[in-house]
């Protein structure tokens, strides 16, 4: 692995739309699977470059609320990887000093990955560090709408005053506790948020590449990182 370069300013948080594993597949002669397998063990080197780096979170959009309308057996592989992955996770996180989210309606997926977001939730509870949030079943207006449901039941309930601020309705979203994205970096040739996190990304500074998911490197990401020390991040303000 890359030993990773000095950078000014590491970002706190990267999140990252996992594209371009359809097409890498393609090029090859492969099953669109093919793409997905390769997919997730980039996220395996990414994240762990991440930590190594100083990176504290990570936030992949893995699986939307729109995926499901793939065709049967690229979702049941996709499930099934995700499945494999967060065992593996479950044996090595603690190891690897590695925190792990799963960000998302999880209620809508099959019982074997609930129970293993809920596993990933209790070691999560229990270790520090470097934390890789996974978007699974995952929408951005979903996730507001679910937050102001949530904070309506609890005006209703009398747990919270009805006097809403920003800061406060960031705590029903599923990335409460985790600060906003800074870098914001989609492979795989399209410009466009594709309905990822819509509230959490309004000062990120986004990064465009034409390298597919599976061929992201730990280069890849420190040029997008090289980018983002070059961009001047004045949040609505004058300099
Ligand atoms: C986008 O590429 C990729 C997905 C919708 C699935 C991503 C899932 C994984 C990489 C599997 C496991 C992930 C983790 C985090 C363990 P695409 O199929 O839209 O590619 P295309 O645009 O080339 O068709």
């Amino acid at each position: 692995m890359t030993a990773g370069k000095r950078f000014d300013r590491v970002p706190r948080h990267i999140a990252i739309i996992l594209d371009g594993n359809g097409r890498w597949a393609k090029l090859r002669g492969l099953p669109r699977t093919a793409g997905h397998s390769a997919g997730a063990e980039t996220f395996r080197t990414i994240a762990h470059y991440c930590k190594d780096i100083g990176v504290e979170h990570l936030t992949v959009y893995a699986f939307s609320t729109e995926n499901w309308k793939r065709p049967d057996n690229e979702v049941k592989t996709i499930m099934r990887l995700l499945e494999k992955y967060l065992h593996e996770a479950i044996d090595s996180m603690e190891r690897d000093g590695i925190r792990m989210r799963i960000f998302g309606d999880v209620s809508g997926l099959a019982p074997e990955l609930q129970a293993l977001a809920a596993e990933t939730d209790e070691i999560t509870n229990r270790i520090e560090g470097f934390q890789a949030n996974i978007c699974l079943n995952y929408g951005g207006r979903d996730e507001i709408v679910r937050a102001a449901k949530r904070y309506a039941a609890d005006v209703a309930a009398g747990k919270a005053d009805g006097d809403l601020t920003e800061d406060q309705f960031s705590r029903y979203l599923y990335s409460a506790n985790v600060p906003d994205p800074d870098l914001l970096i989609r492979p795989g040739g399209e410009q466009r948020l594709s309905n990822f996190l819509l509230w959490q990304c309004a000062y990120a500074e986004f990064y465009f590449t034409d390298v597919l998911w599976p061929d992201f490197t730990p280069d890849e990401l420190d040029k997008a990182i090289e980018e983002f020390n070059r961009r001047d991040r004045r949040y609505g303000g004058v300099k």
